[in-house]
């Protein structure tokens, strides 16, 4: 516990941790749920994050009702306070910002009112911010998803369509961040008609509109802008580690190869039929079967992210 009040102290602002991965249904609500009430259960003080606009779900799965809305933020008059909407749990350090109510203009904020969510999740007086994001490759998502700009979580099963989708998500998260970079320039033009971004180098190289010195500076800083992008793989639903091992390997050789970014192995989750049983019944699968191996991977996860 003394560990925990030295590193609150010594930490000015949360951490934040933002789980997405692109496809629908992989666990990312799981995770993010049953993770932060195991690190809450550890002592730190943890807040979470419905960021899925669309179809926001942790409350179900956390077994809360909350009675305000990340719409209620969205629509303050004058100065914002994201503090204001802030939910207690059941659970002891946990606490919620709840999702929308997916109705269509809170599913697409404008972007001031974006970026002040993100500006005010920052000032939350808490260790550990731990986001939840929508499926799909959405502006906000990428957005919510560059919000910690390197590490973000990403979800995948060890699956194809699973592992395709988290590398075209990451893929369109790079873009845009080389996009907010750049602007509207001739970079983000040429940007828009690659695949990959070893096309998008070659074709800076090969760019009759810019100058060779202009080429040279832009390729630096867009490998600068890649290799700054450090993703963490979580493989949900796995048989087995080398399962999850090989479906790891395959997004992260993908991502070096095409993107040159290079995920980081963060860990696994076991297939378990144990997790919609828990989803029903509301109650986190870390606090319903502590015993279970899917629950000591959460563990593992926690302690490999610091917090233990
Ligand atoms: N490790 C797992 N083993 C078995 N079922 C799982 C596992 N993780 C998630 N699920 C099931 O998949 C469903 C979708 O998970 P969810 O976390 O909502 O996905 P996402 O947030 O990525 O859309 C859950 O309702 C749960 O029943
Ligand atoms: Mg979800």
């Amino acid at each position: 516990m003394r560990l925990i009040e030295e590193r609150a102290v010594a930490r000015k602002t949360p951490e934040i941790l933002v789980v997405g991965g692109g496809k629908g249904g992989v666990g990312k609500t799981c995770f993010a749920v049953n993770l932060a009430v195991d690190v809450a259960h550890k002592g730190w003080r943890v807040i979470l994050v419905d960021a899925d606009l669309g179809c926001s779900n942790i409350e179900t799965v956390l077994g809360t009702r909350a009675e305000r809305r990340l719409d209620d933020f969205f629509y303050q008059k004058g100065g914002k306070q994201l503090a204001s909407i802030l939910c207690d749990t059941q659970y002891e350090n946990l606490r919620l910002i709840p999702g929308t109510t997916g109705l269509l203009d809170v599913a697409n904020p404008k972007y001031q009112q974006k970026t002040a969510l993100i500006r005010e999740l920052r000032s939350l007086d808490s260790d550990l911010i731990v986001v939840d994001l929508d499926a799909g490759a959405h502006l906000n998502t990428l957005d919510f998803f560059l919000m910690t700009d390197t590490n973000g979580v990403l979800v995948i099963n060890p699956e194809k369509t699973s592992i395709d989708n988290a590398f075209k998500f990451l893929r369109a998260a790079l873009f845009r961040k080389i996009e907010r970079f750049y602007r509207s320039t001739e970079v983000a033009l040429l940007l828009q008609r690659n695949e990959s971004l070893r096309d998008f180098l070659d074709c800076i190289a090969k760019s009759e509109l810019l100058e060779e010195e202009t080429q040279k500076q832009v390729t630096t800083e867009i490998v600068a802008l890649a290799r700054s992008v450090r993703p963490r793989i979580v493989v949900n639903r796995a048989r087995n580690q080398y399962e999850a091992q090989i479906a790891a390997n395959i997004l992260s050789k993908y991502a070096r190869q095409h993107l040159l970014v290079e995920p980081e192995n963060l860990g696994f989750l076991y297939y378990d039929k144990c997790v919609p049983e828990a989803v029903n019944s509301g109650t986190p699968f870390v606090v319903s079967f502590p015993k279970l191996k899917i629950a000591g991977c959460v563990s593992d996860i926690a302690n490999r992210l610091g917090y233990f």
